[in-house]
């Protein structure tokens, strides 16, 4: 069988590089060996397409003939059978039965949480303070979609159930990342049993939250994607979804639904306290929307006015989200496993290979990007943007198991940027590491985010230069 160009031999040394650090690899293979390549790690065979045609073919055309590829099926362990990893007719119907909470028509409503959470955020720190932003973006994105989806304020409880999906997902990533994962899982050692002890403790949480939910849900009403799912769970006179599928549903929601946009508003400021004449473009077009700021306390209250049609007022901060995203993109690719024989290009690819369509590769290549690895919110401009195919940018993937949170993701991703900027300015920690991007189940900043927070209103009253 021709197989498509790639390195071979040295396996070893390339399963390593594979295995810890994904992006990068698929970065160097593609740029070696060309836009279709494939390269072997063990008995298995991998293929790597970075062609906007063949993966719109892949990903909507002939969805039919893959299924998840093993990295996002091994995530079953946490997320059981709930939307990301189940296949076929369960898929479906769950898809049918969650897409309208989520729907561009329906996403607007969820803007005043989103705000809420925000304005709620913009007193957390003190002028000067450093902090952890990647941390801080994670707890108000988690509770955004806790109460957008299941009508439940966490409150306290959101900083438990933050940290227990925080390490169940450390512990999943163990197993995908092991070349023994089925040994990692079941081995009897002390981080297998607590990690089993913590995945007990999260799944008390979250039947608490699906519990308290069960308590107000009134039958017939359909008010939050929650009540959708109990609408739909089975009774004892007809038939419908496990209690077990709600808990996976609800589990995957909450899990897909905050570190992922935490990932790109991180990254975003991270590249904007690096660029400060972009970064003043965007306190520039804040500043006109909510008003001039001024030395009176009550002008973080404006964070608060923020709605869903401002979006429209706030083109660059939706540039510079995008921008944020290309650069690092919080999937950093997708993974399909062929179930039946399909034709790429020139090539076969045999049922049981696995294809991956990398973000990071594609969103940096010179042929749909010029100087790719600057930040350059601008070249998403109409006018700039002509001509670049529809898949040369492809964050939320796309057809049948495309990202259902899209339009959410956008919305807050956008008011987010736009309700912390009009209160701080977020400058470098020096006495801190840079961020290092770890390609994992998501991309994620390794050890944070570690930003100084300055109050705009001193650095404007002058007594300190922030800029
Ligand atoms: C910046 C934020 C986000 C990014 C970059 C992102 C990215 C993605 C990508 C690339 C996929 C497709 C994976 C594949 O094809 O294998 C996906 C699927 C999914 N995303 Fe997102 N996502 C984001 C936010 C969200 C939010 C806010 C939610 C929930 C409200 C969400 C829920 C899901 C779910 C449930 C799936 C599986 C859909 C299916 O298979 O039918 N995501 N996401």
């Amino acid at each position: 069988m021709v197989r498509p160009p790639g390195p071979r031999g040295q396996e070893i040394a390339m399963a390593l590089r594979f295995r810890k650090q994904p992006a990068q690899f698929f970065y160097d293979v593609v740029r070696e060996h060309g836009n279709l390549c494939s390269f072997k790690v063990g008995t298995r065979w991998y293929y790597v397409v970075n062609e906007p045609d063949i993966i719109s073919d892949l990903l909507i055309t002939n969805n039919a003939k893959f299924v998840k590829d093993r990295a996002q099926r091994l995530t079953h362990l946490l997320m059981g059978k709930g939307l990301i990893t189940s296949e076929g007719e369960l898929h479906l119907k769950q898809r049918r039965l969650m897409q309208p909470y989520l729907h561009r028509n329906r996403i607007d409503d969820y803007a005043p949480a989103i705000v809420r959470y925000t304005a709620g955020a913009v007193d957390a720190w003190r002028d000067g303070e450093t902090i952890d932003l990647h941390l801080q973006l994670n707890r108000i994105t988690l509770d955004i979609i806790t109460d957008t989806l299941f009508d439940s304020l966490v409150g306290d409880a959101g900083t438990t159930l933050g940290r227990e999906l925080g390490n169940m997902m450390s512990y999943v990533i163990r197993v995908v990342t092991s070349p023994l994962p089925t040994l990692t899982r079941w081995s009897p050692g002390p981080k297998s049993v607590k990690a089993r002890l913590q995945r007990r403790k999260l799944n008390s949480l979250i039947v608490k939250l699906v519990d308290e939910g069960r308590e107000q849900h009134e039958p017939g009403r359909r008010n939050t994607l929650l009540d959708a799912l109990l609408e739909a769970e089975e009774r004892p006179d007809r038939p419908g979804i496990s209690t077990q599928q709600i808990y996976d549903e609800v589990i995957t929601l909450l899990l897909t639904g905050h570190e992922t946009t935490a990932n790109a508003l991180a990254w975003a400021w991270h590249l904007l306290s690096h660029h400060p004449e972009e970064y003043e473009r965007l306190l520039a077009e804040v500043d006109a929307l909510l008003g001039p700021r001024d030395s009176t306390p009550g002008a973080r209250d404006s964070v608060g006015t923020l709605t869903a049609a401002d979006v429209a007022s706030l083109p660059y901060a939706r540039r510079v989200f995008t921008e944020a995203m290309r650069l690092y993109p919080p999937a950093y690719a997708i993974g399909r496993e062929a179930v039946a024989d399909h034709r790429v290009g020139d090539f076969q690819v045999p049922a049981g290979t696995t294809v991956y369509m990398s973000q990071y590769v594609m969103h940096r290549d010179p042929r749909f990007y010029e100087d790719p690895d600057r930040f350059d919110p601008d070249r998403w401009l109409p006018e700039r943007s002509e001509g670049r195919p529809k898949w040369a940018y492809f964050p939320f993937g796309g057809g049948p198991r495309g990202c259902i949170g899209e339009p959410f993701s956008w919305l807050e991703g956008v008011l987010i940027l736009a309700g912390l900027s009009y209160v701080w300015r977020f400058r470098p920690a020096v006495d801190k590491p840079a961020p290092v991007a770890q390609p994992l189940i998501s991309l994620r900043p390794r050890d944070g985010v570690w930003l100084v927070a300055d109050d705009r209103r001193s650095l404007q009253a002058g007594s300190r230069n922030g800029t």
